[in-house]
């Protein structure tokens, strides 16, 4: 049996290089804070307790972590990696089993190599860190590894020429027993370049115990910290391309997959297919056998079986399009249900607004739904034919089978099966044309 799990989610550092308003780990990747992230990894890899530590120019991190159930524990002031672990030890309180430390500006790591690190623990092992080699090792903290133990991990600053050669750096993702990471860090102190309580001391210490100590290897693009905006858009482009590539294994064809973006969330059922230049905000399902046209924008909509959406739509929260609909270009639907069939091919606005099964919506059409104080409702019937370029002022409501008349600005109710006229009618003055034609270029002559 594997030990039970938590997480220590390290999110006080000031985040400066951002030049932001906004703490480091609430700007987001595919449209969620990247601690939210970090909270979701460790839950999904069985951590049962979360503690977010959070710093004192930082309030809305811990605000978030409150929000996403996490226990949270205040740093103050921020003295180092190893002093941050040691804020979170209240809220670990009575816990004993192991014990990860994760960063809230790392949302790229994935639930297998954190199981991985878990894996080591159950396998003996008392301290296990994930390392990684990348191009270039910079100034991370080094993996001192001697036989496949790891002896000891020194900071760049502390480090010497021959530790500094060493290209397996730390992460800085470790786990360990919670009650002997808490012991070890008891032992940390500040002697060190930086003046730090370092958390990468307690491998050290650990072995000076004569216990053992690991370094499991992580792929250098998922431990990606996020420091500054272009580490964020770098973070951004590796998370998109994984869920691209994900969702076409899954059985979606998007024909240029680069330019094709999805948030956190997007659900993408099998034989979908998605055509260029397509954005895809919080909180889309799209279901299966559906096309997604060129240039659309989706954002809390849910598109069903079969539909044919844009190109150039766009579908905003509160948008279900029922199967076989068909939503055409420069379309826009918000909070409105579409029936089975039902289709607003060109140029509309449909908001607030409820349209039948079969219902055909004419070009230009418009629901006038907002007053300057209220939004009211449209209902359309199933089956209904709105002529082109109507203006349906709400609350209105349109029969089963009823037509209205191009042009048409309707404000009364249409009966069922009923054509509704709401427009002038048309008068016609035989010869005017020519009479007027012929007043025009007498008058220019004379000039
Ligand atoms: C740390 C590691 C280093 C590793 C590197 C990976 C230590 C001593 N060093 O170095 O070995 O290669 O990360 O990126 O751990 N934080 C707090 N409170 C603090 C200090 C930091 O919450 O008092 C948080 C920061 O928000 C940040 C993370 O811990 O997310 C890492 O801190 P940082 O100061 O960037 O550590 P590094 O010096 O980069
Ligand atoms: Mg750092």
């Amino acid at each position: 049996m594997t030990a039970k799990r938590a997480a220590i989610i390290l999110a006080a550092g000031l985040g400066t290089r951002m030049k932001s308003d906004l703490p480091k780990c609430m700007h987001g990747v595919g449209g969620r804070p990247m601690l939210e992230w970090s909270i979701d990894l460790a839950r999904k890899t069985g951590s049962e307790r979360v503690v977010t530590v959070y710093g004192k120019k930082s309030s809305q991190i811990g605000e978030l972590g409150e929000a996403n159930k996490t226990a949270t524990a205040l740093q103050d002031p921020p003295l180092g990696t190893g002093h941050a672990v040691q804020a979170a030890e209240a809220a670990m309180a009575g816990f004993k089993g192991h014990a990860i430390v994760l960063y809230g500006d790392t949302p790229l790591i994935t639930a297998e190599t954190v199981e991985k690190v878990f894996a080591a623990l159950d396998e003996g092992a008392s301290v296990a860190v994930l390392g990684f080699t990348p191009d270039d090792p910079g100034a991370y903290g080094r993996l001192i590894v001697k036989n496949g133990i790891l002896d000891r991990i020194v900071e760049f600053k502390d480090a010497n020429d021959e530790e500094r050669a060493v290209g397996f750096v730390n992460s800085g993702v470790l786990a360990a027993p919670a009650p002997l990471l808490f012991e070890l860090l008891g032992e940390v102190t500040n002697e060190n370049a930086n003046g730090e309580y370092y958390l990468t001391d307690v491998v050290g210490l650990a072995r000076a115990r004569g216990l053992k100590a690991v370094a499991v290897e992580g792929d250098a693009a998922e431990v990606l910290g996020v420091n500054s905006r272009v580490d964020l858009a770098e973070a951004e482009a590796s998370w998109q391309r994984r869920r691209r590539d994900e969702l076409m294994r899954e059985g979606v064809t998007m024909t240029a997959p680069e330019t094709v973006f999805f948030a956190h969330d997007t659900q993408i059922e099998r034989d979908v297919i998605i055509e260029p230049n397509v954005v895809f905000g919080p909180g889309v399902t799209v279901e299966s056998g559906t096309i997604i046209h060129a240039f659309s924008h989706l954002e809390g909509a849910v598109v069903r079986a079969g539909a044919d959406i844009g190109p150039y739509a766009r579908l905003r929260p509160g948008a279900d399009i029922g199967s076989k609909a068909r939503i055409g270009n420069f379309v826009e639907v918000k909070k409105s249900t579409f029936g089975e069939g039902a289709k607003a091919n060109h140029l509309s606005y449909i908001g607030d607004a409820t349209v039948g099964a079969k219902a055909n919506i004419g070009a230009g059409t418009i629901t006038c739904n907002y007053d300057g104080y209220g939004k009211h409702q449209t209902h359309i019937g199933q089956g209904a034919f709105i002529g082109s370029n109507s203006s349906l002022v709400a609350p209105v409501k349109i029969g089963d089978g009823a037509y209205t008349g191009s042009g048409g600005v309707v404000t009364e109710d249409v009966p069922d099966n009923a054509l509704a006229l709401g427009r002038a009618s048309q008068v016609n003055k035989d010869g005017w044309a020519a009479r007027f034609r012929a007043a025009m270029e007498k008058r220019k002559t004379k000039s």
